[in-house]
């Protein structure tokens, strides 16, 4: 079981426009988890990538007046650029109009097939093209899909999913399995929905052929969301390798919550069809808003990730992403926010605390890691406080609870700036040189392990601390997280981590798209 890769996933994001804040929002915390176990020696598979099919994405495609794959292959390219800019470690990056993926959705149709749980009808109900949904009369809200979104009338003759034979199945699997749907919240809502009673669930479409095509039934195209959630175990290996390789089944798949009902019921349904093991667990985070407001199309309010980068540093907005909203509840973003988190927290709390302490260490103890004399109650306070981070992080990461694991950092941060000024340091220079190293080496040794935590949090600025601190790449994984520094190591002179940002707020009245 130690052999037991890692598996870790976002959603696929639809082609249908480009990436936005929440998109770089989802992938950015996976990738802090990624990164997270990578480093607690884990291996790891993190994958991500494109939701290319389906009516959204044709309709996109032809607004544009584009082929759909030339457009696919623009919009995709986005989202890998995304990835770039925002540092993502992603394993694989998967395309659902890659061979390997329309193979594995063949496959799940011949294995769907025989297991006797496809037949034949006519679909009569509404579509919400926006939700690539089904919903029936009842469900509808003011003539408009829950969601909000509009739906259109579709009748046509489909294959069709026995989704009804599994919600005792799956009744049974999230009570054996109390850990399956994250957070609690989510769960009683899935539960909910299970137990009123499911409905068979139509896979195909006809209307259109935008899809991968359905084996054996010519006009038929595969339902977005069966071809979308397939994704998961192609990545994995699905069909060839799939039991063999290590990778499957997934740890966690984190989505945000308007997913959860595909990957929670549909999902661990074509799973149980298809005789294949369940994931472990599904994390829903919540929802952002932008200055209070929905983010959508008509306020113009989809905040492109450079917009916030290009102020505030890559690391920044990293930092912000995990840190302003609990994963898992909803947040709002806004100025005041990012000031508050990305110049407030990471560039003066944690900023100042790193330069200060180098810049001391250059000048009063001649650029070399000071050797601590006899510790007093204060210097082992902290230094306990900060050793004992790692063990607090794993179980913090063990539930995706990412915002609190920042607040196990932070907690460490506002100690040692607190143990700084109480110390004085540099009222000490003179009478008491021995005393100046030690609480330099207390210091010293508190940002080492501040530096190998934040890692996943903001690589570069991490990195950047370790090569200042003497240490090197051998000695960064969470497995050096005791190997104390070398006392007397020549080290580099110190620079700035956190340039300040442009800090010039935007032009007042460019609400709501202040950013
Ligand atoms: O649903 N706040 O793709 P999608 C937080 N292709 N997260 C948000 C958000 C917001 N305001 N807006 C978007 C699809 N997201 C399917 C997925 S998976 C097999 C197929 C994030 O492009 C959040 O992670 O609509 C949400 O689940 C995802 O973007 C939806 O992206
Ligand atoms: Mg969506």
């Amino acid at each position: 079981m130690s052999d037991q890769i890692f598996n870790i996933t976002t959603p696929i994001y639809y082609v249908n426009g480009p990436p936005h804040i929440a998109h770089a929002y989802t992938s950015v915390n996976s990738d802090v988890i990624a990164r997270f176990m990578r480093l607690d020696g884990r291996k790891v598979w993190f994958v991500t990538g494109t939701d290319e099919h389906g009516q959204k994405v044709a309709q996109a495609a032809r607004a544009e007046g584009c082929e759909p794959l030339e457009f696919c292959d623009r919009i995709s390219a986005r989202f890998q650029d995304m990835n770039r800019l925002m540092n993502i470690s992603h394993d694989d990056f998967i395309r659902t109009t890659e061979p390997r993926h329309k193979n594995a959705v063949r496959a799940m149709w011949e294995k769907l097939k025989a297991s006797g749980y496809i037949y034949e009808g006519v679909f009569a109900g509404w579509y919400s093209v926006r939700d690539e949904q089904f919903f029936d009369e009842a469900e509808l809200v003011d003539g408009q899909a829950p969601t909000g979104a509009p739906v259109e009338w579709v009748e046509e003759r489909n294959l069709f999913f026995r989704l009804s034979a599994f919600g005792e199945a799956l009744l049974e699997f999230y009570d054996s399995h109390p850990d399956f749907i994250a957070p609690a919240s989510r769960r009683n809502e899935v539960v909910g929905f299970v137990r009123e009673g499911l409905r068979d669930l139509s896979i195909s479409r006809a209307s259109f052929d935008w899809g991968i095509p359905v084996p054996g039934h010519p006009g038929q195209v595969t339902y977005v969301w069966l071809d979308a959630l397939l994704n998961y175990a192609t990545s994995a290996g699905y069909p060839d390798s799939l039991a063999a390789n290590g990778v499957w089944p997934a740890d966690v798949h984190v989505v945000g919550k308007d997913i959860i009902r595909f990957h929670c019921v549909f999902w661990p349904a074509f799973l149980m069809a298809a005789d294949l093991p369940l994931p472990k667990r599904v994390f829903a985070h919540g929802w952002w808003t932008v200055e209070g407001e929905k983010m959508s199309k008509s306020l113009d309010n989809f905040i492109p990730p450079e917009r916030l980068t290009e102020r505030f540093g890559v690391d920044g907005v990293r930092f912000f992403l995990v840190r302003e909203m609990a994963f898992g509840a909803d947040g709002d973003m806004t100025e005041v926010a990012l000031q508050r988190r990305i110049v407030g927290e990471l560039g003066n709390e944690f900023g100042n605390l790193a330069h200060r302490t180098l810049t001391m260490i250059a000048r009063y103890c001649d650029g070399r890691t000071p050797a601590p004399g006899v510790l007093t109650a204060q210097d082992e306070a902290l230094l306990a406080q900060a050793a004992a981070m790692l063990p607090a992080l794993r179980l913090q990461f063990g539930e995706q609870a990412l915002q609190a694991a920042t607040q196990v950092i932070w907690n460490v941060v506002g100690a040692a700036n607190k143990y700084l000024q109480d110390e004085a340091p540099w009222t000490r220079a003179k009478g008491d040189p021995d005393r100046l190293k030690t609480i330099l080496h207390v210091a010293a040794e508190t940002l080492r392990r501040l530096a190998l935590v934040l890692q996943p949090f903001v690589p570069d600025a991490a990195a950047n601390l370790l090569d200042q601190l003497g240490v090197g790449p051998q000695a960064r994984s969470f497995a050096s997280f005791d190997q104390a520094l070398v006392a007397g190591a020549p080290l580099p002179d110190p620079r700035v981590l956190f340039p300040r940002p442009e800090s010039a707020p935007p032009p007042a009245g460019a609400m709501p798209s202040p950013m």
